[in-house]
C-alpha cells in the first residue's frame, strides 16, 4: 500500500489522555483515540483556522461570543483556543445548537502497528494468484488470493472491498469475506449473474488454481462502528460483507443478532458456518414470505447500530424502517451490486465552471461545466483511480482539504455528505467556487 507512516500506534495516548499531533504536508493532524479507533482531525478550526487538537477534554467550557454553550460535557471534546468552539471528538461536529460547522478528517490507515496517511487513498498494486476455488452453491464461487510473491498481505478491516483487475482488463469489487488475521490470503465470494456486467460470468469462466489476477485497491465504506448492540441483515450475497463482523463480535462477545435472507437455502452461501451460531437467523423467503423489517427494526434496543448488505430494495425498506423507528439507531448499507446506477443524484441547477486546486501535485485548474473533475484532473497530467466512472463505486473518492463539494454520488452516506471530508470526483462538482484537494 501506499502513504506515509505518520505515527507508531503505541504513541497514541490512550483514550482521554489527549492526542498525538503530526503534520501531513502543511497540515497539522491530531491523532486521538476513540474506543478501539483511531481518528484523525484536521488540527485547523473550521471557524478561527486556529490549532484545535489541544488534546481531548472532559467537561470543561470556555465561553463563546458567537455560540451559547451549555456548562459541561460528557463526552471527550476537542476545543478551538481562539473563540472556545468545542468538537466532539468522535463525530467532530461543532457541539452548539444550529451550528453546521464540524472539523474535517483525515484519512489513514492502521496497519501493522503503524499509522499511515491515506490521503491518495489505499491504492496498492498486488499481484494475486488464485490458491483454491470452492463452489459454494450453483452460482458461488469462494475464491482464496494469494499474494504472488508469497509475501504477507495488506491488512483489512471487516466490511473492506478489494478491487481487483480481471484478466480481461474489467475492474471489479468483491468483499472480502475471510479472516481479517490471517494475512497469508484473501477470500472473497463471487455470484455469477447472467444478466450482469460481465465480470462474474468471466470470473467464473477463467477462474481455476494458478490464475493471476490483480489488485488495485482496498477500500473499507463500511465499517463496523462502536455500539452498544448490532443488528446485521444480509440479503443474498451480501453476507459476504457481514461475515467478518461476526467474528469480530463474536470475539467481544458483543450483543448482536444476524438475519440471513434468501430464497432457499440452496442458494444461499456459508450456512455450513452460519448454522453453528446461535445469533444467526436464517430465513428462506421461499417457505416464509417476506421478513417484516419494520418489526426486525423495532425490536432492537436504543443505540442499536444496524448495518446492512444486500439489494437495493431490501436496503431501502431498512432506511425507512430505520427513520420510523421511535428510538435512535444508526444503520449502515452497502448495496452489493450497482443498481444504483442512473440514481446517481441529479444536480439542482446546470452545471458551473470549477476552479480545482491540486494540493499534492500543485498547479489550479479550470473544469469547464459538462467536465468531470476526474477527466480534467488527468487532462492536467494527474493520475487518478476510477472503475465505475458513475457515481457507484467509490474508486475515485478523494479527500477534500478546502471547498463545499457537490455531491451526487451514491456511495457517500448523509453524515459523510456533511462532513464535505471527500468526494468523487467522476460525477460531484462544487457548491463553492473552488475546492482544494488531496491530489
Ligand atoms: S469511479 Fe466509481 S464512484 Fe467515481
Amino acid at each position: 500500500m501506499t502513504g506515509a507512516v505518520l505515527a507508531q500506534l503505541d504513541a497514541v495516548p490512550p483514550q482521554g489522555s489527549g492526542g498525538l499531533q503530526v503534520q501531513v504536508g502543511d497540515v497539522p493532524v491530531g491523532l486521538f483515540r476513540v474506543g478501539d479507533e483511531v481518528v484523525a482531525w484536521r488540527s485547523v478550526c473550521p471557524h478561527a483556522a486556529a490549532p484545535v487538537c489541544v488534546g481531548a477534554v472532559d467537561g470543561t467550557r470556555m465561553p463563546s461570543a458567537v455560540y451559547e454553550y451549555e456548562y459541561g460535557r460528557d463526552r471527550e471534546i476537542l476545543q478551538c483556543p481562539w473563540h472556545g468552539w468545542e468538537f466532539d471528538l468522535r463525530s467532530g461536529e461543532h457541539l452548539a445548537a444550529g451550528s453546521a460547522a464540524r472539523l474535517r478528517r483525515h484519512p489513514i490507515r492502521v496497519e501493522d502497528g503503524r499509522i499511515y496517511d491515506a490521503s491518495r487513498g489505499n491504492v496498492i498494486d498486488l499481484p494475486l494468484t488464485v490458491e483454491r476455488l470452492t463452489k459454494e452453491t450453483d452460482r458461488i464461487l469462494v475464491v482464496d488470493l494469494v499474494a504472488a510473491g508469497g509475501q504477507r498481505l495488506p491488512a483489512w478491516t471487516p466490511g473492506s472491498h478489494l478491487e481487483v483487475v480481471l484478466p480481461s482488463g474489467l475492474v471489479r469489487h468483491y468483499s472480502l469475506c475471510g479472516d481479517p488475521r490471517d494475512r497469508t490470503k484473501y477470500r472473497i465470494a463471487v455470484l455469477r449473474e447472467a444478466d450482469g456486467r460481465g465480470g462474474s460470468e468471466e470470473f467464473h469462466r477463467v477462474a481455476s488454481a494458478g490464475l493471476a489476477l490483480h489488485a488495485t485497491a482496498i477500500r473499507n465504506r463500511f465499517p463496523l462502528p462502536l455500539a452498544s448492540s448490532y443488528l446485521l441483515v444480509a440479503g443474498g450475497i451480501g453476507i459476504t460483507a457481514l461475515l467478518p463482523m461476526i467474528e469480530v463480535l463474536r470475539r467481544k462477545r458483543a450483543d448482536f443478532r444476524l438475519v440471513y435472507l434468501g430464497r432457499e437455502r440452496a442458494t444461499m452461501a456459508f450456512l455450513d458456518e452460519l448454522d453453528c451460531i446461535p445469533e444467526v437467523t436464517v430465513v428462506e423467503s421461499r417457505r416464509t414470505g417476506r421478513v417484516d423489517l419494520r418489526a426486525l427494526v423495532r425490536d432492537a434496543a436504543p443505540g442499536t447500530a444496524v448495518l446492512a448488505c444486500g439489494p437495493d430494495a431490501l436496503l431501502d425498506e431498512l432506511r425507512t424502517a430505520v427513520a420510523d423507528a421511535p428510538q435512535p439507531l444508526e444503520l449502515r448499507t452497502e448495496a452489493f451490486q450497482p443498481l444504483r446506477v442512473g440514481l446517481v443524484t441529479a444536480p439542482d441547477r446546470p452545471d458551473r465552471d470549477v476552479s480545482v486546486t491540486l494540493a499534492a501535485s500543485g498547479g489550479t485548474i479550470r473544469v469547464p461545466a459538462g467536465t468531470s473533475i476526474l477527466s480534467a484532473v488527468r487532462a492536467a497530467g494527474v493520475s487518478a483511480g476510477s472503475s465505475c466512472e458513475g457515481g457507484w463505486c467509490g474508486t475515485c473518492e478523494t479527500p477534500v482539504l478546502d471547498g463545499v463539494p457537490e455531491h451526487r454520488d451514491t456511495v457517500l452516506s448523509d453524515e459523510e455528505r456533511a462532513t464535505g471530508d471527500t468526494m468523487m470526483i467522476c460525477v460531484s462538482r462544487a457548491e463553492s467556487a473552488g475546492l482544494v484537494l488531496a491530489l
